[in-house]
Parts: structure tokens; C-alpha cells; sequence
């Protein structure tokens, strides 16, 4: 018999979907955020590098490794904003836990739904620390698939009560409305991105497209307000007016990856920019007046999936909620894989 630990806890996305049901979303969601934060406090002792990313006239296909020195994680996800025309999600992605001492795996992962959840999480743990104080408006421009999500994150950790909904495409924001109802938010549609951000101290830019795009205008954006821009996370693929981050505090998660693709691809590469988790960790300062933009340049970083992973495996334990996978070819003698493989010729069963 293959040991133990040839099986490997597979949480598929019907799992997820019942996990989090089961754990309750805004649960998750704050669980996830504080899962997050305090990984950040531990961000140096990380392996870090940019993704590892291969570029068509599409899309975008991407590896996002990292290891605390016990765990190793990396998630594989995609970013195609053309395919939401032909049915298919935008972004779709799944992950691995690994242990350092012998490598194996210990958990699989669907991530689509896990990415949703992280990125919120991760976008409302970094408003937390730099949004202004007292908050109760966001305006969520770009109403896909992340957007339900984005805006239960911040009801569920920085108290956000109304959100302001815009799309170019209403069937989005309809839908985005219809979905968001009974959630304890009040929600309203608005017919343009300037009727959106009334009154919004949080404006959280989510659209997809795979050129540079000006969601945001400089005249746009007045003073005080924090930005949390999701959707600029590719090279050539923007959402913010430079003017706007010239007048901006930016807060990034790791500059070398960020640089390539945020927001900040569009200034000079020395541009002076803050690492959020030392904000965290009170090595630097987060929002210091009331007329500052604070800009949480957000392209998503590897650590934030490893959170959210190994989160999913502490929670499914003694749940119902993950199949073992035979996913490990382990023989019981470790050099015979080639015994192993003959065994299991038909003609020897
Ligand atoms: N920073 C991160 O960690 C992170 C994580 C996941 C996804 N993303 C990015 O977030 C973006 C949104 O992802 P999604 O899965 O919700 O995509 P999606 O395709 O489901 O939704 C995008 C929405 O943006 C709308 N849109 C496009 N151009 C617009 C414009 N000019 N004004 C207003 N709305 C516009 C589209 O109509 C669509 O409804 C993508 O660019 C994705 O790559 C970032």
C-alpha cells in the first residue's frame, strides 16, 4: 500500500462552494483577511519573486510560487478578458501545498473561486490599514466576477454599509445588484463612473481589459479618498490616469512584480512607493492626513494565495469538504516505480 501521505486532500470547487457556505462568506472573508495580515507581518522571511508569467495576444497564463521555509505553495491562474464573451471566466486558477521537509504535496486546490475570496480579503485588509477613518460609501467600478465579492469583503472588515455600482455593460451591474441583495448593503446603480464615486470615500476600479484603459480621469478623483485598483495587474493593462498616481501615496505588495504590472508601470521605475506590509508592521507610514489618496496598487501576490491555502486546508480538516487524491506515485519500496508499474498490467490482475 502507497503511505499515507501518497494521498493527497483535494478540495474541488463543489467543496469550496460548500465550505464556505458551511463557514459562512463574510466569516471567510475576515478569517482569510487576518490570515493574510499576519503573513504580511511575516513577509521577510518569504522566498519572493514576480510571477512567472507567458503573455499572448489574448491573455495571460501565470505561476505564482512562494515558501515560508516549512510550506511551499504556487497557484497556477489565467487572465483572459475575452473570454467572458465566449462563456468563460476571465480569471480561472488552482493551487498546491507542498511540504519543505520531503516535498510532497498536501493539498490540492481549486482557486477560481479561492482568488475571488483573497483578493477581496487582501484588498480590504490593505483599505483597513490606509482607507480614511469612518468609511461607509465604496464605489465599485467593474462589475464581473469579482465584484460581489470585493464588496461583501469590505462590509465584513472595514464596515462599509452602501456601494455605488458601475459597468459600460448595465447587465453586469444588474446582475451584480440582484446578487448583492439581502446582504445587508444598500446598492445603488449608477450610469457612470463620475455618479459613482458620489459621496465615496473607497473607489475600487475591477475591469478587465488587456490594453491600457482610463477608468479613472485625474478630474475624477478628489481628495482624501483611497483607491483600491485591482484591475491594472498585467503589462499594458491599466485602469488609473497617471496623473492620478502622481498625486497618489502608493502602497504595493512587492515592488519588483509590481513595477512590470500595476499601475505604476507608468512612471519612471524608481518612483518612490511603500510596501504595504510595513505599514503593517508600523515600519512605515500609512495615510498621514485627511487630504491624502491613498493608492493600494493591487496585482495580487503569491503569499496572499499561500494564505488563502493553507487556510482552506485548516478549515476542511475533519470536514466533509475535500476527497484524497491519488495523485503520488509511491512505491513501497522507493526505487521500484518500475515494480510498481508492472504490477499493475492487466494480465496481473
Ligand atoms: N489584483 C488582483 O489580485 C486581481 C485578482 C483577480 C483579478 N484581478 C483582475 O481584476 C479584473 C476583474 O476581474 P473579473 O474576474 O471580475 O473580470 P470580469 O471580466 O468578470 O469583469 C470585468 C468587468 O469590467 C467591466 N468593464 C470593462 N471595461 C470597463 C470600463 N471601461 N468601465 C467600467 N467597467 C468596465 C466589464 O464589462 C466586466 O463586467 C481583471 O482585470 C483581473 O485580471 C486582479
Amino acid at each position: 500500500m502507497p503511505s499515507k501521505r501518497a494521498y493527497v486532500p483535494f478540495v474541488s470547487v463543489e467543496h469550496m462552494m460548500g465550505l464556505v457556505h458551511h463557514i459562512g462568506i463574510e466569516q471567510v472573508l475576515t478569517d482569510l483577511a487576518a490570515e493574510i495580515e499576519a503573513d504580511f507581518r511575516r513577509w521577510p522571511l518569504f522566498d519572493k519573486m514576480p510571477r512567472v508569467a507567458s503573455h499572448s495576444d489574448v491573455g495571460v497564463i501565470e505561476l505564482m510560487p512562494t515558501s515560508d521555509g516549512e510550506t511551499y505553495g504556487f497557484k497556477y491562474v489565467n487572465g483572459h478578458p475575452k473570454n467572458t464573451a465566449e462563456g468563460l471566466q476571465t480569471v480561472t486558477a488552482f493551487g498546491l501545498l507542498a511540504e519543505v521537509d520531503s516535498g510532497y504535496p498536501t493539498l490540492l486546490s481549486e482557486m477560481t473561486l479561492l482568488t475571488a475570496l483573497r483578493t477581496a480579503a487582501t484588498s480590504a485588509m490593505a483599505a483597513k490599514h490606509l482607507a480614511p477613518k469612518g468609511a461607509r460609501t465604496m464605489a465599485m467600478i467593474g462589475n464581473g466576477a469579482q465584484s460581489e465579492f470585493q464588496c461583501l469583503a469590505f462590509k465584513a472588515v472595514c464596515g462599509i454599509d452602501t456601494v455605488r455600482l458601475y459597468d459600460i455593460d448595465t447587465s453586469a451591474t444588474t446582475r451584480c445588484a440582484r446578487n448583492l441583495a439581502a446582504k445587508g448593503l444598500t446598492v445603488v446603480e449608477c450610469r457612470s463612473g463620475q455618479e459613482a464615486m458620489e459621496g465615496a470615500q473607497i473607489i475600487t476600479t475591477c475591469t478587465a481589459d488587456k490594453q491600457y484603459a482610463t477608468i479613472l480621469t485625474d478630474n475624477m478623483v478628489g481628495s482624501g479618498v483611497h483607491i483600491n485598483a485591482i484591475g491594472g495587474d498585467c503589462p499594458g493593462k491599466t485602469e488609473l490616469h497617471r496623473d492620478i498616481l502622481l498625486r497618489s501615496s502608493i502602497f504595493v505588495e512587492y515592488p519588483p512584480q509590481t513595477r512590470v504590472e500595476g499601475e505604476i508601470q507608468q512612471l519612471e521605475h524608481d518612483h518612490a512607493v511603500t510596501e504595504l506590509w510595513q505599514v503593517i508592521e508600523g515600519k512605515a507610514s500609512g495615510r498621514t492626513d485627511d487630504r491624502q489618496i491613498t493608492l493600494f496598487d493591487s496585482v495580487g501576490f503569491a503569499i496572499e494565495d499561500f494564505s488563502a491555502l493553507r487556510y482552506i486546508a485548516k478549515a476542511a480538516k475533519g470536514t466533509p469538504f475535500f476527497t484524497q487524491l491519488d495523485m503520488i506515485a509511491d512505491p513501497d519500496d522507493p526505487r521500484d516505480l518500475f515494480g510498481m508499474f508492472q504490477r499493475a498490467k492487466p494480465e496481473n490482475h
